[in-house]
């Protein structure tokens, strides 16, 4: 067995057709570290590529923020956050002098029905819920006029101003019609009006922009801020006399600005990454098929269905789950990534929360057999995740020449998959030779909080630090719907 690259003893005393179908999946799910290079390099091409005229696949979306925070910013500020799964409301305050803040949060599971719905009902479910968070947070006579609300919108988008986004297209499977190549805060904000919410847009954020400020204010060597979670992306401060596509702006010659790379669309010409025919079956069947090639190779939304896709297949040539039910297993994203993540938490003799997991939630009852290849097969999957994911953060550091850095990293993968973080501290050492005495040079910490914090303080830069109000209440924790 000593062919095998990845932790052969998962494999130990398996029958020998078995064996040789993991071979198979070992051989197209394992990147090696000089492949994980030549991804890297390309991928640093593809960056510079997005910030030309005619740019590339990439978008390197032009944030509008054109600094850090000082520490100084103060004032009261709501924020939402459109991700992947939830809606999240905060009331900010961020107090001057302290470089600290405080808060209160809800948070509202986007119902299925909004995130395929149309442009009203989206607009409408997120006005109606920011409504009842102000009215739980806010009395009467602290609304002078409409509150300042920082919006971190998860999706690209094409930015002329900090307070502006058209939508270029949804991503994470995201299918709400009405939106896309329309400006995504005059709508928001025309649903906040015909509510009667007292409460206007005055930043639009990326998620992964709102990473890099509020982690970068709490430690200064973090240059990029990043989410691994239902999706995947980066962003990172650039100067603007680097970016071809802002020439004839006569901005200042030391002007800097917030890249939001977008970078899962990564390779949408498929012509470089190592695709196996289960990422074809994922885009094929994804939503938007073609787009975010990099990001359904990679991100949580994407690891489970990969899983699933192939225990059907096994099923279907008459290796796995013999005469079982396998209904549940043939219904599309029934797995999501924590269910991999506790079969790879499993490591009792009879794999026995796993075997709970597979009946909960797919009614079947597999042998330990077939448990223990869908273990080995999990960590492949899991471990081609985090070493790909690896590529886009190297990637950055070697275009901005970065060899000793934080980067912050949100998102539920990063933050609660055991062994994600490790497996792609490795692949970084493995791309950037670093010698083995050294420690990281470029560490992946979990990030402060983006979408409250990070975005409160991108508005407090938008409005110039002016008419901001003040008068942070008591702040009382989270609450989740
Ligand atoms: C979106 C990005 C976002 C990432 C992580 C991607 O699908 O396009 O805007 O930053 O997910 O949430």
């Amino acid at each position: 067995m000593d062919h095998f690259r990845y932790r052969p003893e998962l494999l130990e005393g398996m029958p020998d057709d078995i064996l040789r179908c993991m071979k198979q999946f070992e051989d197209w799910f394992t990147i090696d570290a000089d492949q994980l290079k030549k991804i890297t390099n390309h991928f640093v091409q593809e960056l510079e590529k997005g910030l030309t005229v005619e740019g590339g696949s990439i978008p390197m979306i032009v944030s509008w923020i054109m600094g850090y925070p000082t520490g100084h910013e103060r004032g009261r500020i709501l924020t939402i956050d459109m991700g992947g799964t939830n809606l999240r409301v905060c009331d900010v305050c961020l107090a001057k002098g302290k470089g600290d803040f405080e808060q209160a949060q809800r948070k509202f599971k986007l119902p299925a029905e909004v995130k395929s719905g149309t442009a009203e009902q989206l607009w409408d479910f997120v006005a109606d819920r920011l409504d009842a968070f102000i009215n739980e947070h806010y009395s009467k006579d602290q609304i002078k006029g409409p509150l300042p609300l920082a919006f971190t919108f998860s999706f690209p988008v094409d930015q002329k101003s900090i307070r502006s986004g058209i939508l270029k297209r949804w991503t994470k499977n995201f299918d709400v019609s009405g939106v896309e190549g329309h400006d995504v805060v005059p709508q928001l904000d025309a649903a906040l009006q015909r509510k009667q919410v007292p409460a206007r847009v005055v930043a639009l954020i990326n998620d992964t922009t709102g990473t890099l400020i509020a982690s970068h204010y709490k430690d200064k060597h973090v240059k990029i801020g990043s989410i691994f979670s239902t999706g995947c992306n980066a962003a990172y401060m650039e100067e603007c006399s680097a970016i071809p596509k802002l020439r004839g702006l006569d901005l200042p010659q030391d002007a800097t600005v917030i890249i939001n790379t977008e970078y899962g669309a990564f390779d949408n010409e498929r012509h470089f990454l190592p695709r196996t025919p289960f990422d074809e079956q994922i885009d094929a069947k994804s939503i938007q098929p073609g787009a975010q090639i990099y990001e359904k190779m990679v991100a949580g939304l994407y690891i489970g269905e990969m899983l699933r896709l192939i225990m059907v297949t096994l099923h279907e040539q008459e290796r796995f789950f013999e005469g079982q039910d396998t209904t549940r297993l043939r219904t599309a994203n029934t797995l999501e990534a924590p269910f991999l993540s506790i079969a790879e938490l499993d490591i009792s003799e009879y794999l026995d929360d796993m075997r709970a997991e597979f009946k909960e939630t797919l009614s079947l009852d597999p042998s330990l057999e077939e448990l223990k290849a869908c273990r080995y097969l999990i960590g492949l999957i899991a471990t081609r995740a985090a070493r790909l994911y690896a590529c886009g953060v190297a990637a950055i550091c070697k275009k901005k020449n970065l060899r000793r850095c934080h980067v912050g990293v949100d998102g539920s993968v990063f933050n609660k998959y055991s062994g994600f973080k490790s497996r792609a501290a490795q692949a970084l050492r493995e791309i950037m030779d670093w010698p083995p005495y050294e420690l990281d040079l470029i560490a992946l910490n979990a990030a402060e909080d983006g979408s409250g914090v990070g975005a409160a303080l991108a508005a407090a830069l938008a409005m110039n630090g002016k008419n901001i109000p003040d008068g942070c209440g008591e702040q009382d924790g989270t609450e989740v719907d």
